[in-house]
């Protein structure tokens, strides 16, 4: 193939060799100008108000690669010439919300954290269960995976709950929420190659996947209905005050998503997170995500090898 088009050069470049090398690939020269430390400036600063991700200097390739993939497309071959076509442009534009598609690290696998599902099934759910029981409240449970990418964690969540001895008799709804709709549309399918299962136990693997028909050697398994019938999908961008919060949620998963996000953006996403939490509901950030950072309303509790963040029942009014 000639490179006659950015577009032509990248798709060269990258079918040249199978993985990419620290300058390019062997014989093939890398089309991507460098992204210079004015480019960077002004880049960072668009993009985080776009959607929250941060791009400092030890990010820089993993910004120019986003963006390369999307200039490519318009034939552009300068960051500059990109810039000044997507900055006037409003936030919902279909091209602002395609960068941030492109720039987003979409890497997930089912019970990724093995110690927060741990503490999820032990203790979590089934003291929700106990206290839902005591206080004779509804016999349902929410749950939200904010960053689902293509929805393994949401559907990981989901298994954890259904398996709950506590929750036999509770209706559990999960809903899985990003702001690419690629990985949604993929998580809606339910559909993952048999690789993609190796965090699955096999007692979950035969009660929740059916293994269907595929062209594939390794083959591609399919959740079920009584998992797909529990779970649902919505674009939701985290960064956006105005987004929506979801409110009384029991359980919340945002784990990888904040550690890509810049100081200030990361403790306004978890504030909100922990509005949209139930009393006594509970945040699992990824580790290290928040440690030792105060947030409003919250109770950092450490448990088997994760912090959960807890969310304060009000203080009752004193009698008079
Ligand atoms: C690295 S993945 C983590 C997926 C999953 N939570 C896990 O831990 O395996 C991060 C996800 O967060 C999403 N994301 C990043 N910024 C976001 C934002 N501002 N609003 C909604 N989703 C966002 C990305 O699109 C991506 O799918």
């Amino acid at each position: 193939m000639d490179a006659t088009t950015p577009a032509d050069a990248l798709a060269l470049w990258i079918a040249s060799a199978g993985s990419e090398g620290p300058g390019g690939y062997e014989g093939v020269a890398d089309p991507r100008p460098e992204l210079s430390a004015s480019d960077l400036a002004l880049w960072e600063e668009l993009i985080r108000e776009q959607c929250g991700l941060h791009f400092p200097d030890t990010r820089k390739r993993s910004l120019g690669r986003g963006l390369w993939q999307r200039m490519s497309l318009q034939g552009l071959t300068r960051y500059q010439d990109y810039y000044n076509r997507v900055a006037p442009l409003p936030a919902h534009d279909p091209e602002r919300r395609a960068l941030a598609e492109a720039l987003a690290n979409g890497e997930t696998s089912f019970f990724r954290h093995k110690p927060s599902f741990k503490v999820l099934s032990s203790r979590v759910l089934p003291a929700l269960a106990e206290e839902r029981r005591r206080s004779g409240g509804p016999k349902s449970i929410t749950l939200w995976s904010a960053g689902c990418s293509s929805g393994e964690e949401t559907y990981s969540m989901a298994m954890a709950a259904l398996t709950c001895p506590e929750l036999h008799d509770f209706s559990v709804t999960v809903l899985g929420t990003d702001l690419n709709r690629r990985a949604l549309y993929k998580a809606r399918q339910g559909h993952y190659p048999a690789r993609a299962l190796a965090g699955v136990p096999d007692a979950y693997r035969r009660r929740f996947f059916v293994r269907s028909s595929s062209s594939s050697e390794e083959g591609v398994y399919s959740v079920n209905d009584e998992l797909r019938s529990s779970v649902r999908f919505e674009v939701l961008w985290l960064n956006a005050p105005a987004s929506g919060l979801l409110p009384w949620q029991d359980v919340i998963f945002c784990q990888n998503v904040v550690i890509y996000f810049r100081d200030d953006t990361r403790g306004d996403v978890v504030e909100r997170l922990g509005h949209s939490l139930a009393p006594d509901g509970c945040l699992f950030l990824g580790p290290g995500e928040m440690v030792g950072v105060d947030v409003p309303g919250l109770r950092a509790e450490w448990a088997d090898g994760c912090v959960i963040h807890r969310r304060s029942r009000p203080v009752a009014p004193e009698q008079p």
